[in-house]
């Protein structure tokens, strides 16, 4: 049977439309399902909506609508989103989906028999934005340090998870598996800050109703956080045949929400008695021309004017190419435009248009030998995509196609009508393609029908086969 490899993207807040952020995380996401797919694992990739708790509840009431009349109103605009990012997701979660609802009752009842729930007095921080609570030590003018916001004193009775009992355990997952949190230097701000010690965390509200009951106090709604968590596991428990994708093989998460993730997840987790995901990758975050991006900014990009720059495929190529992913990056239309006429449209669009030119006139010819420009740098792109460095990926895919538009220049089969070279081209072009499917995979498609080729990793060691071709339409338009 096929290896499994299951992906998810946090699922995101339908309090506002989804911009560049989300779809930066939802890009990488597919990007990697794609891949895996490519070779030929059985992928299944989730994304979805975070739907209860007070921030939703908030807005609901500011648009005059009932939290899930609300919350109805929005998803469908995350759907359309991903639609026109090309997002090819198996699953969209709603965390007011009744499976979902399900299973986070029946794991709160687990924890709570195993002692790892109390009942206390939550007196603290919290800011409403974040959905998270804060200490003195995070906050110490009482200000959100992500949102600059003032922050809510809450003070009611509410349940508590034993997160303190976890901390020699979760000191030694980080140990012995080093690839649980990456990159690395995130791995490392977590790490200290768990030695530094862990307290137990609030996870029920009984001041507002818009969340799940707690199964064993019904004055109690589900902390939003606790709730969210679990939609990676019940996305999976609905069908039998999903069970299998259990636990994630990659959870890719913005370097904000680290802490939930690689914290109270597994701890969480373990307290179930259910198995532990391999890997959650924390990704930089991206400013716009230096600024925070933001909605209380106002220069949050949405995702149609991202689509709008240069089309859906040069947004995917340019956010994973420009940035490394655990870093942050800058986003600006300029620097889009610029990946986008110089490696696109110059580099990969006019090598395509120039070989299938020439070949629909002279036609293609494979002779015996190898290649100058086989492909021998498969293993080191799988060994980047693995490690979600999609940037270096990307240079050495780039670095072939400079590798190819030298030769053609070189060989000038304009004038000599060479079969075999423009052959050559043609099998380069194919590999290229190929390669590139998970990131351009709407050219990419183009491509193989007009050389051809099926998009497998496969067929990289395939010669084409194929002597006659038509000239390809005009891939990307220099803008
Ligand atoms: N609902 C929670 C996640 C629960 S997962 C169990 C949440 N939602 S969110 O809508 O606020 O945002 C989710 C993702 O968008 C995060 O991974 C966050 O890092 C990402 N981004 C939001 N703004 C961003 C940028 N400016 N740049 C890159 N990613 C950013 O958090």
């Amino acid at each position: 049977m096929a290896k499994k490899f299951y992906i998810t993207t946090p699922i995101y807040y339908p309090n506002d439309l989804p911009h560049l952020g989300h779809a930066y995380t939802t890009i990488a996401a597919d990007v990697l399902a794609r891949w895996n797919k490519l070779r030929g694992k059985s992928v299944f990739f989730v994304t979805g909506t975070d739907e209860h708790g007070k921030k939703i509840a908030l807005s609901a009431e500011k648009a005059n609508k009932s939290p899930k009349q609300f919350v109805d109103s929005v998803v469908p605009k995350f759907e359309e989103a991903w639609k026109k990012l090309n997002i090819q997701y198996d699953r969209f979660i709603r965390t007011t989906d009744k499976d979902h609802e399900i299973i986070v009752s029946k794991i709160l009842n687990k924890v709570h028999k195993s002692g790892d729930i109390y009942l206390g007095n939550y007196e603290g921080l919290y800011c409403t934005s974040c959905e998270a609570y804060y200490t003195k030590k995070d906050a110490p003018d009482s200000v959100c340090p992500i949102h600059k916001k003032p922050l809510d004193l809450l003070k009611e009775k509410s349940y508590f998870f034993r997160l303190s009992k976890y901390q020699k355990f979760l000191l030694d997952l980080y140990k012995k598996n080093p690839d649980f949190i990456s990159p690395k230097s995130r791995r490392k701000e977590i790490i200290n800050r768990v030695k530094a010690g862990l307290t137990d965390f609030s996870i029920s509200r009984s001041s507002f109703s818009w969340g799940i009951p707690i199964p064993f106090d019904k004055n109690h709604v589900t902390y939003v956080w606790f709730d969210a968590l679990l939609n990676y596991y019940s996305a999976t428990q609905s069908q039998k045949k999903l069970k299998k994708f259990w636990p994630p093989n990659t959870q890719i998460v913005g370097k904000d929400i680290l802490w939930f993730h690689a914290v109270y997840w597994p701890a969480m987790l373990k307290s179930a008695g259910l198995k532990l995901p391999e890997k959650i990758f924390a990704h930089g975050w991206w400013t716009i021309s230096g600024e925070k991006m933001g909605k209380s900014a106002g220069n949050a990009i949405s995702i149609d004017s991202l689509v709008s720059i240069a089309g859906s495929d040069s947004a995917r190529y340019f956010l994973l190419r420009e940035a490394s992913f655990g870093d942050d990056g800058d986003f600006s239309e300029k620097m889009l435009v610029e990946r986008h006429n110089s490696e696109l449209a110059n580099k990969l669009g006019n090598l395509v248009s120039r070989v299938s030119t020439l070949a629909e006139k002279y036609g293609l010819d494979k002779k015996a030998g190898i290649s100058p420009l086989a492909l021998k740098f498969k293993n080191q792109i799988a060994k980047h995509l693995d490690s979600l460095e999609f940037d270096k990926a990307l240079q050495i895919i780039i670095r072939y196609t400079d590798k190819c538009n030298e030769y053609i220049q070189d060989k000038k089969p304009w004038e000599t009508h060479d079969k075999q070279v423009l052959y050559e081209l043609a099998n380069a072009i194919k590999n290229i393609s190929i390669l590139l499917s998970p990131f351009i995979p709407e050219t990419a498609e183009k491509i193989a029908k007009t050389f051809n080729f099926k998009i497998s990793l496969s067929e990289l060691d395939k010669p084409l086969k194929i002597s006659k071709i038509k000239k390809s339409e005009i891939l990307f338009r220099k803008i």
